[in-house]
């Protein structure tokens, strides 16, 4: 890939980056939405590349499930598959140790998962997820991590930890064996839990590998624990991590938590929080979260929001008709998701255009007193 620093923040962490990847340019701080069964929920491909976005995160492991690596194969990888000419970011399965927790064991070899539809047992171990991932034929690819939960404590954490570098050694050279590496970039995951001297140790050992990994990502957060401490990994991991390498923090979706962490120095996350809480009927605006199923919607004529220019929006989709149609057709999620990207894609953008400018604490004041403010 190319990386390239364009613009740095003079009281913050925060900068602005050019990624250039095998199916295009993404200018970073980004916000990526999550297809993780090659599709966004709600939106076909055409409407995705519409709203101007250009990097969107497939899995490797439910994509390995179905259609399977020889569908993948056949089809010439997941661009083509899904009909998607920008760039893709897999993750690796790790994840799914934690969010499918009751279906897997893990060992040092890999992980044994319990197929869900058959009960079937396969083990995906970190050479089998890069493997997959080459079938994906994703820009960027990422390390099997061994993942526990952010509230799990005690010699569990440390262990994973240990076992995440052991596992990205055994990335980077089935990566490396491949060839790939022109068109595919593997970034590292950075475990450890909540524990700064766990985290420091994980951080030293993958700077190591420098030379083998194209970016690294902050894993292992976001599951439920205290902001301050989910602040400090971030902090404590961008204060040590290389500036000419992105940075990616995993599963991080809700506006102000993307805001603190490109203060703190990220370039790119990713969450299904907006697509899914817009199948919910929440819209995401700059005065903060809205509830179109809520009753004192239904004789709106107002918009969602006047100056968004997302389809919905732009077309003067009432709040009424939004609440109408939110539970009873899927054209209402549709309606909400296509806006709910916008927005992620508003905020991330109008943050780049502050930095650039030399704006960004004045951004970040205005956003947050809007956010929180009253919603009138
Ligand atoms: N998604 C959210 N957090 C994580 C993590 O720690 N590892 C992986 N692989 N995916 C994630
Ligand atoms: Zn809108």
């Amino acid at each position: 890939m190319e990386f390239e620093v364009i613009a740095q923040c003079h009281t913050t962490n925060a900068r602005v980056c050019r990624m250039k990847l095998a199916h295009g340019i993404t200018m970073l701080p980004t916000f990526m939405p999550v297809a993780t069964q090659a599709a966004i929920k709600g939106l076909t491909p055409q409407q995705v590349e519409s709203l101007g976005i250009t990097l969107i995160l497939n899995n490797a492991y439910h994509l390995n499930l179905r259609p399977g690596t020889k569908v993948l194969d056949g089809v010439g990888g997941a661009h083509a598959f899904q009909g998607w000419h920008r760039n893709i970011l897999t993750d690796s399965g790790g994840f799914q140790f934690v969010s499918l927790d009751k279906f897997a064991s893990i060992t040092e070899e890999g992980a044994l998962f319990s197929c869900p539809f058959t009960g079937h047992p396969t083990m995906l171990t970190p050479e089998e997820s890069i493997s997959i991932q080459h079938s994906i034929g994703a820009d960027i690819i990422m390390q099997l991590d061994d993942v526990v939960s952010s509230l799990t404590v005690g010699p569990r954490v440390d262990e994973a930890m240990e076992r995440s570098i052991r596992w990205l050694d055994r990335c980077i050279e089935q990566h490396e064996r491949s060839g790939r590496q022109d068109r595919q970039n593997l970034f590292a995951i950075i475990q450890g839990g909540l524990d700064p001297t766990l985290r420091d140790k994980c951080l030293d050992a993958m700077v190591e590998r420098g030379d083998h990994v194209a970016g690294y990502a902050i894993g292992g957060l976001s599951g439920g624990e205290e902001k301050d401490l989910f602040w400090r990994i971030i902090k404590q991991c961008a204060d040590k991590l290389p500036i000419d390498r992105p940075r990616y923090s995993m599963g991080v979706g809700f506006a102000e938590d993307l805001l603190v962490c490109v203060a703190l120095g990220i370039d790119m996350a990713d969450c299904v929080f907006p697509t899914r809480t817009a199948r919910f009927g929440v819209a995401l605006t700059f005065k903060g979260p809205l509830n179109l199923r809520l009753k004192k919607h239904a004789k709106s004529m107002d918009r969602i929001d006047d100056n968004c220019p997302c389809p919905t929006c732009s077309t003067g989709t009432p709040r009424a008709m939004l609440h109408h149609i939110v539970t009873i057709e899927t054209a209402g999620a549709h309606a909400l998701t296509q806006h709910n990207l916008v927005f992620q894609a508003q905020v991330m953008g109008g943050a780049r255009d502050a930095i650039v400018e030399g704006r960004f604490p004045e951004y970040l004041r205005t956003f947050f007193k809007n956010y929180f403010g009253d919603q009138g």
